[in-house]
Order: structure tokens, then sequence, then C-alpha cells
């Protein structure tokens, strides 16, 4: 099987990656005995969960929420967010708005499929509009608040567009001028998609630093060491590149991009022997513009 060039995956992103296989794919879990989903109780041990990637999706909750709380804690109002293609899946910036401190927040993404899906959210709700993911549903269950969906939809005032893998970066000059300097940049499992090489990628996290305001933090959430990953388990044959990154260049590319790194959380696979995405784990960091 082979997987795509970037110039066919990004060419086509649009007719392989549909919103709600990929969050019903990789955002609702099974037990090992297929019994309970899609969002098992947590007294359900993360063992008896029935792969790798539903015990990656607790990995990304607990690890966002403990770095998104230490972070805006005492964090000087107001505060405002951007997340970096955010695709459908709004659950940490639901999570983000519950703060006081902050004032607004930005999704992103370059595909139009997935800015409409969440402005759906923001201007309607999620049940009227046609969008079937239950959010609130997934808020109480990720954060214990279901009304952390009603916060978000108040928050979060844009969808932009942005172009990670553009030269002349595209949207970033947008972002620049929509506001003040935000003071937390978040993304999920989306740099290493949106650029094509290390080069490339190093180019984004400078941008996201320069987009930030001194003492801001940046929560960055990549794969480890992936090249490939399917866009939902019904079609195993599209294979979608990563640039391939390790722990020690991630590290070093955010320190010579002028951020400090506050944190760092890991999370190994035990083994991986799937046929969707071949990371040896995920890496998660808390940095800090100086
Ligand atoms: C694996 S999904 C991650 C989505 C979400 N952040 C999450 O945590 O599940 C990768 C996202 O990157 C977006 N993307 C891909 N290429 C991009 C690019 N060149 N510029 C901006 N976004 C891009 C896709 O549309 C998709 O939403």
């Amino acid at each position: 099987m082979t997987t795509l060039s970037f110039e066919e995956k990004k060419n086509n992103y649009g007719s392989h990656f549909e919103p709600e296989a990929y969050l019903n794919f990789y955002y609702c879990q099974k037990t090992s005995n297929n019994q309970e989903g899609p969002f098992p109780s947590w007294s359900i041990g993360d063992r008896e969960l029935n792969s790798e990637l539903a015990r990656a999706i607790r990995f990304k909750i607990r690890g966002m929420k403990f770095c998104i709380h230490s972070a805006l804690t005492g964090m000087q109002s107001p505060v405002r967010v951007l997340d970096l293609a955010t695709g459908p899946v709004c659950g940490n910036m639901m999570y983000t708005s519950g703060f006081d401190n902050v004032s607004e927040i930005l999704c992103s993404d370059f595909l139009e499929t997935n800015r409409r899906y969440v402005e759906k959210i923001t201007s309607q709700g999620t049940q009227a509009t046609g969008n079937v993911f239950d959010w609130k549903k997934w808020c109480q269950w990720a954060y214990g608040n279901s009304d952390l969906v009603e916060s978000f939809r108040k928050k979060c005032k844009q969808v932009s567009y942005v172009d990670m893998s553009d030269k002349k970066g595209k949207g970033f000059e947008q972002l620049e001028k929509s506001g003040k300097p935000f003071a937390l940049i978040t993304s999920e499992w989306a740099i290493c998609e949106g650029t094509f090489d290390l080069a490339s990628y190093e180019e984004v996290i400078r941008k996201c630093n320069s987009l930030l305001r001194k003492g801001g933090a940046f929560i960055l959430l990549e794969v480890l060491e992936e090249t490939f990953w399917v866009p939902d388990g019904s079609k195993p044959d599209v294979r979608y590149p990563r640039v391939k990154v390790s722990q020690e260049w991630l590290l070093g590319c955010l320190k010579r991009s002028g951020f400090a790194i506050d944190v760092l959380l890991l999370h190994y696979y035990d083994s991986n022997n799937s046929p969707y995405f071949d990371a040896k784990g995920n890496i998660l960091v808390w940095a800090t513009k100086l």
C-alpha cells in the first residue's frame, strides 16, 4: 500500500476527510468486549479499552486539560486564544471557553468543510444544525460540564482560513491583523499534517511564536514519528503522509523559535500494529514565548 504524496493529499483533502466520519472513528471509544461506547465511563480503565487509539484520546483530554488549566491559571486577561487547524474537533476549545479570563477564541483550518462544521456549532447549536456528533455529551463525559458548548458558542467569534503549507503563509497575516497578540495558541495533531518537511514545520512554529504576546503559552500536541495515517477506518487505502517528528527535534525546534519549554508529556503505544497509523505515541508540550 502506498502513501499519497503531500500534493495529492492537499489537493484532494476534501474528498477523503469527512468531519463526522473522522470524529466517529478517532474520538469514539469501545471497550475490549465492544459493549460500551461511544464514551465509556472513566471507571472503565484505559487497559480495558480496545485500542491504542482509544487510550490516546484519553491522553489527549487529560494532557490538554492539565496544560490549558495550568497555563490559564493566573494569566492576565483578556486572553485571546487561537487553535491552529481545529478540524471538526472543538473539545479542548470548549474546555478553554470555560475560563473567565478567556475573552475570545479563534478556531482555524484550511478545509472549508471543517470551518463550516465548527461555524454550525457556534452559530446555532449542535443538535439543531445537522451536525450529528453530540458535543454536549462529549463535554459532560470529558470535562464533567455540558454547559461548555454554550460558553464556546459565545466566545468563538471566528473560524479563520489558514494554510500552513503555503510559502507566503496564507491566513497568518489576517490572524496577525485580527486583534491584539494571542495569549494562548494550541494545536493538536495538525502541524505535522499541514506542513511538508521539517523546514516548513519549523516555519509554522516561528509564525506561532510571532502571533503570541510575550509570556504567552503555546500548547502543542503531536504524533510521535508518524509517517502515515488514514482519515477514517472506512478508507484504509487513503494513506495521508505526515512529517516525521521526533521528541529531540521538536524540543530543539521550539527552543530555536523563541520558546522555553515548561512541561513535556509523553504517551507511548505498547505496540502499534494498526493498519490506520504508524505513530510511536504522542508528545504534548507546553511552552512559553520568551
Ligand atoms: C489530524 S486532523 C487534526 C484535527 C484536530 N485538531 C484534532 O485534534 O483532531 C488534521 C487537521 O489539519 C488540517 N490541515 C491539513 N492541512 C492543512 C494545512 N495545510 N493548513 C491548515 N490546516 C490543515 C485538516 O483539515 C485537519 O483538520
